[in-house]
Parts: C-alpha cells; sequence; structure tokens
C-alpha cells in the first residue's frame, strides 16, 4: 500500500483525496492517512501531492519508517 508520511503533517494539500478511486484516505488530525487495507495500489495519488508526501511502502525513506506503523495504528490494523 502507499503511505502518507510527515511532509503532510500541517499541509494537509489534499489533492491525493480528489484522485484516488476508492475511499481509503481519510483526515487523521494533524495528516492524512492512507487505509493499508484499503488501499489498492493505484498509485494515483503519489503524482498529486504537491509536498512529495507519498511513498508507496516499499520506497518509504527510512526516517519515515515510523508512518507505516501509525497508519497501521491509526486504523487498528497492528
Ligand atoms: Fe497530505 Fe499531500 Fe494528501 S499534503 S492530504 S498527502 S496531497
Amino acid at each position: 500500500p502507499y503511505v502518507i508520511t510527515e511532509p503532510c503533517i500541517g499541509t494537509k494539500d489534499q489533492s491525493c483525496v480528489e484522485v484516488y478511486p476508492v475511499d481509503c484516505i481519510c483526515d487523521a488530525g494533524e495528516q492524512f492517512m492512507i487505509n493499508p487495507e484499503e488501499c489498492i495500489d493505484c498509485g494515483a495519488c503519489e503524482p498529486e501531492c504537491t509536498v512529495e508526501a507519498i511513498y508507496p511502502e516499499d520506497e518509504v525513506p527510512e526516517d519515515m519508517q515510523q508512518y507505516i506503523t501509525k497508519a497501521q495504528e491509526f486504523f487498528g490494523l497492528s
């Protein structure tokens, strides 16, 4: 699945929310988050983010790895 990382915090541009085809991105307070169980890996959201906060899970930078867990916890998956 795709993961939204730190640059979204305080930005919440929401361009990503307008393009994705399934109901998997939601407002999680300080940032938006993608539900990893509902993400269909379409990749539509990634190029839309103006601050490049979105990565495929296996390309999330070392210093942003915690956002993978953060999303799992937010959606009650861990
Ligand atoms: Fe956040 Fe980027 Fe979407 S800032 S709300 S991940 S377009």
